[in-house]
């Protein structure tokens, strides 16, 4: 059994989103948590998580909205966050590919929604691209913080770094493509802070690469770290498993 920990659901990437859920069923997928990180898709995943039991949300808004997000998005995101089916925030970062001319309204969309975090006890789901050095001092500043570092994709001292301050790294379909970093780190640092995702509807693993992504290829992610560490797939399952209820809080609903 498994739970796909990050991905995206949206009637504009998805024909039919009843047959999603029934694959997610068929393919060993006990629930989903969909990421809403712009106006719109936070209200759908909301919608969704209502309708579906397998499904809950993290919402935040993603770096990329810095220049669009208002003061009232922001109040309402307070108010949406303390539904029951939210189990954290996010994802929520930085994002310096495409330049860094809003930097300091990432920063401080990012910072603001971290005290959000803190606020409510609730994890956060971070997004970090050629950012790194950044996002780990902003996230030094809330020690009482947690969360998952979500397509993990650096070097094994910054894994280290993340996990020595109680971070869990989210590994997808980026571990099954050729010449990946991922190998190397996974070896490093085992199975203990490792969450499993697949950031659906991007980033599916081979040999489904650049086609539309979804959590039933969750257990193709999962076979390819128990090859890397030689172990069962059902370890990583309960491993994965494990270390997902530690993070995430699934009852507070019931
Ligand atoms: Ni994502």
């Amino acid at each position: 059994m498994y739970i796909d920990t990050h991905c995206h659901l949206s009637i504009e990437d998805y024909d039919d989103i009843e047959k999603v859920i029934q694959e997610n069923r068929n393919n060993q997928i006990d629930k989903i948590i969909i990421s809403g990180c712009t106006k719109d898709t936070i209200v759908e995943s909301l919608e969704f998580s209502k309708k579906y039991n397998d499904i809950f949300v993290t919402i935040g808004y993603h770096p990329s909205e810095a220049n669009i997000v208002s003061d009232e998005d922001l109040q309402l995101l307070e108010k949406q966050i303390q539904f029951d089916k939210v189990v954290g925030i996010g994802e929520i970062g930085l994002d310096y590919h495409y330049g860094k001319e809003d930097i300091d309204k990432q920063k401080n969309l990012f910072i603001y929604q971290m005290k959000l975090a803190e606020k409510y006890h609730l994890p956060v789901v971070i997004h970090s691209r050629d950012a790194t050095f950044d996002t780990i001092s902003i996230l030094k500043q809330f020690p009482n913080v947690i969360g998952d570092i979500h397509c993990f994709s650096g070097s094994v001292e910054t894994a280290k770094e993340y996990i020595a301050m109680g971070y869990y790294l989210g590994i997808g379909g980026v571990v099954t493509f050729k010449n990946t970093n991922l190998v190397h780190v996974i070896e490093e640092i085992g199975l203990d802070s490792i969450l499993l995702e697949t950031d659906a509807p991007y980033l599916a693993p081979t040999p489904y690469r650049g086609q539309i992504n979804s959590s039933k290829y969750i257990p193709i992610i999962a076979r390819k770290i128990a090859e890397i560490l030689n172990v069962s797939e059902e370890m990583v399952s309960q491993k994965t498993l494990f270390n997902t209820n530690q993070l995430f809080d699934f009852h507070s609903f019931l």
